[in-house]
């Protein structure tokens, strides 16, 4: 079993197709994961499953390696209880996922932004432009920056994991380029694709980091790196100073546009 513990998930799904339905039933959804390469061990320590199912899991998984033999399967080596419903997160990680709620607020909005898009007046064009801007501005330099330049390089960023993150953050500057392209050339569709495009990205990538990556950093940093992690959050805060006040306002004006009650006759 040793073996496939250190074997890249996406070839071992390719041997044994039935492990990616049995990781499925765990919530573990390596199968349509963008890279891959993570191995069996790092993903059965990432998602933190308790001990019981770790190695029930585990059991199911030799079963299909190793039809009909009695595997020997290594001790589990958890030393932390399992995460419980809501998770706890250390204060630099709760910031970065507070920031999310602005931004995921925002990507709520998209399929109604791309549904009444009106490139022809000012306002419209305006709107998508403030869009971009909360994208560029606060979801990017302020939030992604924190992560890359800071929160990541406590870890190993060639691992899976991180090259995954990287690779989110780098396809979403890509919608954004396409976006500005497509609102010069007044390209509803080109525009509307891309906005969506990025909602779903965002969406699983902020999932990703709220549910699997932020709570195992947590576990794996220590608590004087969680002390400079937060100071240097702060540092930057403060250096940047930026207010995301006109970003709530921005949401905010919409969701009352778009969320309001028909008006009764
Ligand atoms: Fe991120
Ligand atoms: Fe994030």
């Amino acid at each position: 079993m040793e073996q496939y513990l250190t074997k890249g998930i996406k070839d071992l799904i390719e041997q044994f197709p039935e492990v990616e339905k049995i990781l499925d039933e765990y919530g573990i959804g390596c199968g349509p994961c963008s890279v891959g390469i993570c191995e069996l061990k790092d993903i059965v320590d990432i998602h933190n499953l308790p001990a019981e199912q770790e190695q029930e899991l585990m059991h199911k998984i030799a079963a299909v390696i190793y039809p009909g033999q009695d595997v020997q399967l290594p001790e589990s080596k958890k030393k932390t209880p399992a995460a419980t419903e809501k998770t706890k997160f250390s204060l630099p990680m709760q910031k970065l996922v507070d920031e999310h709620v602005l931004i995921k607020r925002w990507i709520a909005l998209i399929p109604a932004v791309v549904a009444n898009l009106d490139l022809a007046t000012k306002e419209g064009h305006q709107l998508i432009l403030d869009g971009i801007d909360l994208i560029r501005s606060y979801a990017d330099r302020y939030h992604h920056a924190k992560e890359e330049d800071i929160l990541f390089k406590y870890f190993d960023e060639n691992s899976e994991i991180l090259q995954v993150m990287y690779d989110d953050h780098t396809t979403g500057r890509g919608h954004v380029k396409a976006m500005l392209g497509a609102l010069e050339r007044k390209d509803k569709e080109t525009l509307g694709q891309h906005l969506l495009a990025y909602r779903d990205l965002l969406t699983e990538h902020i999932k990703k980091e709220d549910e699997i990556l932020f709570p195992w950093m947590d576990r794996n940093l220590s608590a004087s790196q969680v002390d400079e992690l937060y100071a240097k959050f702060n540092a930057v805060d403060q250096q940047m100073g930026f207010a995301p006040d006109k970003y709530e306002a921005f949401v905010q004006q919409l969701e009352i546009e778009f969320y309001r009650p028909p008006a009764k006759n």
